[in-house]
């Protein structure tokens, strides 16, 4: 049976910048899905914050994106996604709310790999939210997870792929280096700007698993099964909405977006 399109856009949100990870990876994946991002820039490392706050600041973020008339919410931070989204699923019973924890997860389970390292911010590591997620798929999978906080604003300033950023991966990963597991899962959608100094750093022996990339493969699965595609061939028009935005903000956000982000708007969310 034919569906009519779907042609409201997908809202998508992160503390930060990392969640264009999750937009580009979209945007590959469904180029006719409109997107409305926003990041919550002036609060932004939220994996350092309490779970209260954090809980506080995903419903402003999922408020607004509501008010946009979005069809649906992509939780593009793990942070959010690892200790907030019952509250979400309690606040907007009959919404549809994907979060890229659940992404993640599926795709660990599926590379069939046995030894994990998830790596994430101190929220997503202290919710243990990875670890529960992948044992009660498969139990005999080995998770270590490793809380990696100086990542997300390295990730942002852009120091990434140089002798500082591999100074700082040193530290955090010397020991599951010394003893390597199969992959390494990026739960946290900063972490993909680290992909190619991770690479040099485990000398290609770990496979890395992206939780942006595999957030964008649920979505889509997600979205063709429920009858929420955009008219085929329309093309997409994004809008960018962040709570601050500093002189360098455009070249900051390329990074993330592999392209400057068009049309970005200030603005200021609503307490609740
Ligand atoms: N990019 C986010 C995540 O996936 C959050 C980073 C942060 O705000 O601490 O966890």
């Amino acid at each position: 049976m034919l569906h009519k399109a779907d042609n409201r856009p997908i809202g998508v949100f992160d503390s930060g910048l990392g969640g264009l990870t999750v937009v580009a990876a979209l945007s590959r994946l469904l180029p006719d899905e409109d997107i409305v991002y926003l990041g919550d820039t002036a609060r932004v490392p939220y994996g350092d914050k309490s779970v209260d706050s954090i809980r506080s600041f995903a419903l402003q973020d999922a408020e607004f994106l509501f008010s946009r008339g979005v069809k649906m919410i992509v939780v593009a931070c793990n942070t959010v996604s690892s200790v907030a989204m019952k509250t979400l699923h309690q606040n907007y019973p009959d919404a549809h709310i994907l979060g890229v924890l659940d992404a993640g997860i599926r795709a660990a389970v599926r590379t069939g790999l046995k030894k994990i390292t998830v790596l994430g911010t101190r929220a997503t590591i202290n919710s243990d939210a990875y670890r529960r997620g992948i044992h009660a798929v498969d139990p005999s999978i080995i998770v270590e997870s490793i809380a990696c906080p100086l990542l997300v604003p390295m990730a942002e300033e852009g120091i990434v792929d140089n002798e500082l950023a591999c100074a700082v991966l040193d530290i955090y990963l010397k020991q599951v280096k010394a003893d390597p597991p199969d992959a390494v899962l990026l739960g946290c959608t900063h972490y993909p700007l680290f992909q190619k100094a991770l690479n040099r750093y485990f000398e290609n022996g770990v496979r890395i698993i992206d939780s942006a990339t595999a957030c964008a493969d649920y979505v889509s699965d997600f979205i063709s099964a429920n009858a929420l595609s955009a008219t085929p061939g329309k093309g997409a028009k994004n809008s960018f909405f962040v709570t601050d935005m500093h002189s360098e903000f455009s070249v900051h956000a390329a990074r993330f977006l592999s392209r400057p982000p068009e049309r970005v708007q200030k603005i200021v969310l609503t307490e609740d």
